[in-house]
C-alpha cells in the first residue's frame, strides 16, 4: 500500500525513481510524485494525481540529480488530489511516507504555534514540518530523525531528503515495510525490493523501528533505543520474475492462467508423489494441537475458510477462522496447544502482521503461509510454509489464492497423518488427487469462451448473488468479492441454505445468481436454491461438472461445465470459473482490471 524509493550517489535518480515508481505502482496509484535534488542541492519535485504515467507529463527537465525519492499513493489521509500527492516539502526536508500518523492532528497544532503553515490536509506534511523543526533545532540530522521518532505514534514507513545535502538519504519504519540498500557508488530506500532490482547490489531488511541513514555504499541501522546496530546484509536478488504482461491483455489474465503452473510448483513443495506422502515440514506438529486458529484477511481468509472445512474433517482438527482486523482486537481466548496459522500473499498486510506479533507474544506457534518469502510476516514467524505462485501483480488475487488453497490441503492431510485419521493408504490417495489438480486446472482455463459469453449478459445484472455449501460457500465469497473488486457492480457470497433466511428478499428480475454446484454429496440440496431462485425470476448461472449439468439439464439459465474434481480438488477448479467470469466482466464493463479503483495490493495500514 503505497511505495516509496529513494536513490542517492552516482546513477541517474530519475531514472532510477520512475522506473521504480512503475513496478511499485500495483500497491497504490491514486497520485504519484518525485524530488530530485540537484548538484548546487536544490530539491524541485512533481506531482500528478492519478497514476504514474501522469506523472511522467508534470517532469521538466530542471528536475533531475542523483539524489531523489519517490512515491505511488493510496490515500489516507486527504483526498487523492495533486496538492496531497507526495513528496511533501516542509522548509529543507522533502518527504514521502507510507502508513498513518496518528498523532498529526496533535502534531500539526503544536508545529503551527511555532509559526509554520501547511499546505495540504495530510500527516505527511505533519511529518516533514516535524523533520525539519528538528533539524533546524538540532543542525544535525541523525539526532533530529531520531528525535522526530520518538514523537510519531502510528504504523510507517518515510524516506526524506536534505536540501544542501546531497549524498543523504534518511528513513525509517514502523508497523510498514522498508529495505536499505547499496550498489556502487549508491543507496537506496524502498518500501519493496522490487523498486530497486536490478541497481541495488546489497539490501537490509529494516527491523520493526528502526531508522536509516543512506549514504552511497554506507547504511547506518539505529534501533528503537537509538543505539546504532548491524542487521544482517544479503545480497539483493537480480532480477525481477515473471513480472511482465507477456502477450496477455491484464496481468491478472495472465495469473489466471499460469495457476496450473504455480499450483504444480507449489504442490511440489509439499508432496512426495513417489513414496504418495506429503513431505514433513520442520517445526509444523499438529498431532498434539488442540485448535488451530487460521487468520488472514479478504482473500486469504477465504482460503482459510475453505481449508477450515478440510482441516475439521480430515484431520478431527477444531478450526477457528478469523479476519485479521477482527481477531487482533477482539482479545481472542487462547488455550494451551493453540496453533495459528496466518495466510498472507504479500507477507505484508498490517492486520495479519499485528495479529501474528500478538500470537507470538502470547507463546503461539505461528505458521505464516506467505508467498513473498522476503516479507515481514516470512522473516518474523516461527514457522514459514511458503507459496510459490511468483509475483502477483493484479490487485485482485488470483494466483495467490489458489497456491493458498494447494498447500492448505497439503497441510490438511499432514494433520490428519499426524493425528492418526489418515492411514497410508488414504494418503496417498489424497496425494494422487493432489498431483492431478494443475491438469485439472489447465483444462478448465478451456471454458474461457463460454465464460466470455456469459460475462457479456453478467455485466448488465445490478446484483449479483453467489451461493455455494461446504467449500463452496467461502469459495462464493471469494467469488463475490472478485466481482465487486474488479467490476464495480454489487455481489454477495451466501451458504446456499441460507437463502430463505433473507437474501432470496433480494431477488428480481435483474438480480443474477451464480450456483457453485459440483456434483457432491450436497448436490441435491444445492440444486433445491437453484428451483428457488428460478422460481422468483433470477437468472441463474450453475458452476458445476458434467454429472452435475446432466442432472440439472434446463433446470439452470446457463451451465458452465467444468472438470470432474473431488475433494479436495474440486474448490481448485472450481476457483478458476469465479475468476474468469469476475475477469471478464470486468472486460466487458471496460474497467480497470489489474488497478481497480480505490483498491491497492498491499494493504500495510489497518
Ligand atoms: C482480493 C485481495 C485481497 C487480499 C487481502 C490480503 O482480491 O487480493 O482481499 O487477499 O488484502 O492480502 P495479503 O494476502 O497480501 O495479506
Amino acid at each position: 500500500m503505497c511505495g516509496i524509493v529513494g536513490v542517492t550517489g552516482n546513477l541517474k535518480a530519475r531514472d532510477i525513481l520512475m522506473e521504480g515508481l512503475h513496478r511499485l505502482e500495483y500497491r497504490g496509484y491514486d497520485s504519484a510524485g518525485v524530488a530530485m535534488m540537484d548538484s548546487s542541492g536544490t530539491v524541485r519535485r512533481a506531482r500528478a494525481a492519478g497514476k504514474v504515467a501522469n506523472l511522467g507529463a508534470e517532469l521538466t527537465d530542471e528536475i533531475i540529480g542523483q539524489t531523489g525519492i519517490a512515491h505511488t499513493r493510496w490515500a489516507t489521509h486527504g483526498a487523492a488530489t495533486r496538492e496531497n500527492a507526495h513528496p511533501h516539502t516542509a522548509g529543507r526536508v522533502t518527504l514521502v511516507h507510507n502508513g498513518i500518523i496518528e498523532n498529526y492532528k496533535n502534531l500539526r497544532v503544536d508545529l503551527a504555534a511555532q509559526g509554520r503553515d501547511f499546505s495540504s490536509e495530510t500527516d505527511t506534511e505533519v511529518l516533514a514540518h516535524l523533520l525539519d523543526s528538528a533539524i533546524a533545532s538540532t543542525g544535525d540530522p541523525r539526532t533530529a530523525l531520531l528525535a522526530t521518532l520518538g514523537k510519531l505514534e502510528g504504523a510507517f514507513a518515510f524516506a526524506a531528503i536534505i536540501e544542501g545535502e546531497p549524498d543523504l538519504l534518511l528513513g525509517a519504519c514502523r508497523g510498514a515495510p522498508l529495505v536499505a540498500a547499496t550498489g556502487p557508488s549508491s543507496g537506496f530506500l524502498a518500501s519493496d525490493i522490487m523498486a530497486i532490482t536490478g541497481a541495488a547490489q546489497t539490501v537490509i531488511y529494516l527491523h520493526e523501528g528502526d531508522a536509516v541513514i543512506v549514504r552511497p555504499n554506507q547504511v547506518e541501522v539505529f534501533d528503537t533505543a537509538g543505539q546504532r546496530v548491524e542487521r544482517p546484509a544479503a545480497p539483493a536478488p537480480t532480477s525481477l520474475v515473471l513480472a511482465e504482461k507477456g502477450n496477455y491483455r491484464h496481468f491478472m489474465q495472465k495469473e489466471i492462467y499460469e495457476q496450473p503452473e504455480v499450483v504444480g510448483h507449489t504442490l511440489s513443495g509439499y508432496l512426495d508423489p513417489v513414496a504418495g506422502e506429503v513431505r514433513p515440514r520442520e517445526g509444523i506438529d499438529f498431532s498434539a494441537a488442540s485448535r488451530l486458529l487460521i487468520v488472514g484477511c479478504g482473500t486469504a481468509s477465504y482460503a482459510g475458510q475453505i481449508a477450515e472445512y478440510w482441516f475439521e474433517a480430515l484431520a478431527g482438527l477444531p478450526v477457528e477462522v478469523d479476519i485479521a482486523s477482527e481477531f487482533r482486537y477482539r482479545k481472542p481466548a487462547f488455550m494451551p496447544n493453540d496453533v495459528a496459522l496466518f495466510i498472507s500473499q504479500s507477507g505484508e498486510t498490517a492486520d495479519t502482521l499485528e495479529a501474528m506479533r500478538m500470537c507470538k507474544a502470547a507463546g503461539l506457534t505461528t505458521i505464516v503461509l506467505v508467498n513473498s518469502p522476503l516479507s515481514t510476516m516470512a522473516r518474523e514467524a516461527d514457522i514459514v510454509a511458503p507459496t510459490m505462485a511468483g509475483p502477483e501483480i493484479g490487485v485482485a488475487s488470483t494466483k495467490a489464492f489458489t497456491c493458498q488453497l494447494g498447500s492448505l490441503a497439503a497441510l490438511a492431510v499432514l494433520a490428519g497423518v499426524q493425528r492418526g485419521r489418515i492411514d497410508a493408504a488414504e494418503q496417498a490417495s489424497h496425494v494422487t488427487r493432489l498431483m492431478g489438480i494443475p491438469g485439472l486446472m489447465a483444462q478448465a482455463l478451456r471454458i474461457e469462451d463460454q465464460i466470455n459469453h456469459l460475462a457479456g449478459e453478467l455485466a448488465q445484472a445490478s446484483i449479483v448473488l453467489y451461493l455455494g455449501r461446504n467449500e463452496f460457500f467461502p469459495m462464493a465469497m471469494e467469488g463475490a468479492l472478485k466481482l465487486k473488486e474488479i467490476s464495480y457492480i454489487h455481489a454477495e457470497g451466501y451458504a446456499a441454505g441460507e437463502l430463505k433466511h433473507g437474501p432470496i428478499a433480494l431477488i428480481e428480475d435483474d438480480v443474477a445468481v451464480i450456483v457453485i454446484a459440483p456434483y457432491d454429496e450436497l448436490f441435491t440440496k444445492t440444486r433445491s436454491s437453484i428451483q428457488e431462485v428460478r422460481a422468483r425470476g433470477a437468472r441463474v448461472i450453475a458452476i458445476t461438472d458434467d454429472l452435475g449439468a446432466a442432472a440439472l439439464d434446463g433446470e439452470a439459465s446457463a451451465i458452465i461445465t467444468l472438470p470432474r474434481a473431488e475433494g479436495l480438488a474440486a474448490p481448485l477448479v472450481a476457483a478458476v470459473a469465479v475468476q474468469l467470469l469476475a475477469y471478464y466482466v470486468a472486460v466487458h464493463k471496460g474497467t480497470d482490471v489489474d488497478q481497480p479503483r480505490n483498491l491497492a495490493k498491499s494493504v500495510t495500514v489497518e
